[in-house]
């Protein structure tokens, strides 16, 4: 093995690269311009375009030919980059309804980005303070684990943006899981769970994870039990729920209304939608328009959570691969679902890597794939008539960015970022 590859840093770089060089060139021939914002050259080269997100003067062409690969448009010269801020500073003083459209495809009805809105509590589990601070501790507590050595924060660390920092957790007994841990930032405001979105709700996430035998490999008499014999929890579940017996499903109920209360919120993008616009950077602003233009990103990840709570093929179903996942088709059978995958948050995105269901990628990975369109998986003559040959998403289409509007893009999503967290719950004796 070449030196490279034995330092497992470099795997995802490797692997990145890997697939842009051999899934991308066979997958971009015969793509249809794409449907995102495109500025004909023969436009007025000095009128800025903000409802295309076209910035003025920089003419985004299509290539001709066979090859469809999407040239990167020219970059900005520093007048008309500087020229092009102030129009959009002054176009994103304005209130969120009051931006210019978001660009996405006809079939998409983009709900804008904004403030967080408050999580709610359902009557099935209403809020208390009481009922909060028990879940927290719980949350922290390797005694609801089989091994009684993992607890939630084991995986979904505050310290680590909610998640674990890891490409794929390792698990009970330390065995590598196959997916990512998600950061649980806001996940009172997401729905379906899962990167496959099976769960509904917070109660059953805390139910399905704690009983996976792979994962923490709890027993709902044991953890009972074990909770029973401390009596800080005895006087705790008393306050909470009215009597001495301490049931799983009180268990569950109080993680998940603990979970209700990670939120965000403190980002420099939230104070500037609250009116301190000097808080984003030229580069920020340029990335924000971007994301909500001419990249397509809003496709999909929008809203105040940045996520359309649906599933969508990108493209990194590893079909018929080591790596295969089919994501929602495991949970619904249905072919129209292989390799979907529920659109995560972005806030916070940056303090998360690494990233995608299976954090095969850092982040300037998963925006070089989106420029190109995302890999299109092309069938192998045994899978012509496969049913389950996974379909990329029809809105992904290559985007033809140059390398500064890739860096606009990232500073605009590092503008998400929340200011760390420290939490240090002292755990029952
Ligand atoms: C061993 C590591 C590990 C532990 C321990 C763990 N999780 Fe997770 N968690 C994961 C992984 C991996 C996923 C994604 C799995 C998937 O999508 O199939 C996940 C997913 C979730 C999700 C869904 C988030 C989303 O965006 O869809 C929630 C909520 C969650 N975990 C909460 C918890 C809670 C509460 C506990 C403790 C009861 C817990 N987790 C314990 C690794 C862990
Ligand atoms: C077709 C819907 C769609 C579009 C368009 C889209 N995304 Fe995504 N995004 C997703 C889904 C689904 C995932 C998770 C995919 C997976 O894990 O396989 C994801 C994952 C991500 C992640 C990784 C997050 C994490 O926590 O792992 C980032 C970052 C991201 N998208 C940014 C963007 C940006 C920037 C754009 C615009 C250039 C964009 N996305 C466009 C649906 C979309």
């Amino acid at each position: 093995m070449p030196p490279l590859l034995r330092t497992t840093a470099a795997w995802p770089l490797v692997l990145a690269w890997v697939m842009l060089a051999v899934v991308f060139p066979a997958s971009l021939h015969g793509q249809a311009t794409p449907e995102v914002a495109v500025e004909s050259p023969s436009a007025d080269a000095t009128a800025a375009s903000p409802s295309t997100g076209a910035p003025p003067s920089v003419p985004h062409t299509v290539p001709q030919g066979a090859v469809m690969r999407l040239a990167a448009r020219p970059p900005m010269t520093p007048e008309q980059r500087a020229s092009w801020v102030a129009q959009l500073r002054e176009l994103y003083a304005e209130a969120p309804n009051l931006w210019p459209p978001a660009v996405v495809d006809s079939s998409v009805r983009p709900v804008e980005l904004g403030l967080l809105p408050e999580v709610p509590h359902p009557s099935e589990n209403p809020f208390s303070k009481e009922k909060v601070d028990l879940g927290r501790l719980l949350f922290f507590d390797p005694r609801l684990s089989g091994s009684g050595q993992l607890a939630c924060a084991s995986c979904h660390d505050p310290e680590l943006g909610w998640g674990d920092g890891r490409s794929t957790s390792f698990g009970h007994a330390r065995q590598p899981l196959r997916r990512n841990a998600p950061a649980l930032l806001n996940v009172g405001l997401i729905s379906p769970l899962f990167w496959d979105g099976r769960v509904a709700t917070l109660e059953q996430q805390a139910m399905a994870v704690l009983l996976n035998p792979s994962e923490m490999r709890g027993e709902p008499a044991v953890i009972e039990q074990r909770l029973s014999d401390v009596p800080e929890y005895r006087e705790r579940f008393r306050d909470v729920f009215g009597d001495d017996e301490i049931t799983f499903a009180e268990v569950a109920q109080a993680v998940a209304a603990f979970e209700r209360t990670i939120v965000g919120g403190r980002s420099r993008f939230d104070a500037f939608l609250k009116g301190r616009h000097d808080v984003l950077s030229d580069s920020a602003i340029i990335g924000l328009h971007l994301f909500r233009t001419q990249a397509g990103c809003m496709n999909c990840h929008h809203g105040p959570t940045f996520s359309d709570g649906k599933l969508h093929n990108l493209g990194l179903s590893y079909y018929g691969r080591k790596l295969e996942d089919l994501g929602g088709y495991h949970v619904t059978k249905t072919a129209a679902d292989v390799g979907k995958f529920r659109t995560p948050s972005l806030r916070n995105v940056t303090a998360t890597r690494p990233y995608m269901h299976n954090g095969l990628f850092p982040l300037a990975g998963v925006l070089t794939m989106y420029n190109a369109g995302m890999p299109t998986l092309r069938r192998k003559t045994e899978q012509v008539d496969d049913p389950l040959f996974p379909e990329k998403s029809p809105l992904l289409k290559p985007l033809g960015l140059n390398r500064q509007d890739l860096r606009d893009l990232e500073a605009f999503l590092t503008s998400l970022e929340e200011p760390p967290l420290r939490i240090r719950p002292p755990l029952p004796e």
